[in-house]
């Protein structure tokens, strides 16, 4: 019999997902996790989440570009058809309510066939948890499956945790010419 009534929701919302994209995780902290894959019935969870992000995490996240996440953005992250892109949720069980605490996501390059562009953004009680290289490990392993052989990120300069991130996950970093604002991180698969 299951004792703890979080773990359960979380288990019940796996039997939801395909059984080869999902995975309950455990934290650093020992908190569960259900990573599973993003679907169009995720809209308000993913809209909260990001409502709910620092304005720092926000200007990381979307590279300074938005300041207020609304319905449009959700959506057309949630519109990208699956054979050029993927996305991963994590969620946990909290006030009675299943909620989103990490996403990760890639789609296809504008300029190459073979290349991904990825993205992470964890809620910020989840910091330092453990909970993005989670996430990218399993976007990492989705892109391989799926035939691309580069996962490529732009990010600010000023971004140390994702280019702490990225560095342990085994991405090169170069400055793009001379703007120095930006960094390309780029991993072979
Ligand atoms: C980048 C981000 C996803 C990392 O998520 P996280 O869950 O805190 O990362 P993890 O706990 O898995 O940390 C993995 C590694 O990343 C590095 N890292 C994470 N946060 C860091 C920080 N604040 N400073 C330096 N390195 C950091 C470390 O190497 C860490 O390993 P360690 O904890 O064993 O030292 C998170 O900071 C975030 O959501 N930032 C805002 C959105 C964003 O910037 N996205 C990237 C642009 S798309």
């Amino acid at each position: 019999m299951l004792t703890n009534p979080h773990t359960a929701a979380l288990i019940a919302e796996m039997d939801k997902a395909s059984p080869e994209e999902h995975w309950l995780e455990k934290l650093r902290d020992g908190t569960h996790v259900l990573i599973r894959p993003l679907s169009t019935d995720d809209h308000a969870r993913l809209l909260r989440f990001f409502q709910r992000l620092s304005p720092l995490s926000l200007r990381f996240r979307f590279l300074g570009a938005v300041t207020h996440v609304d319905e449009r953005i959700i959506d057309s992250l949630l519109s990208v058809p699956g054979d050029i892109s993927r996305g991963y949720l994590a969620l946990i069980h909290h006030d009675g309510e299943l909620q989103v605490i990490g996403v990760s996501r890639y789609r296809q390059a504008m300029d190459r066939d073979d290349c991904c562009e990825c993205a992470v953004a964890v809620a910020d009680p989840w910091l330092r948890k453990g909970l993005g290289h989670l996430l990218l490990g399993h976007l990492i392993d989705a892109a391989r499956r799926n035939g691309f052989s580069v996962m490529r990120s732009t990010d600010l300069s000023t971004d140390y945790p994702i280019h702490g991130l990225y560095k342990q996950s085994g991405f090169t970093s170069v400055y793009q010419g001379r703007d120095f604002d930006r960094i390309i991180h780029e991993l072979a698969l």
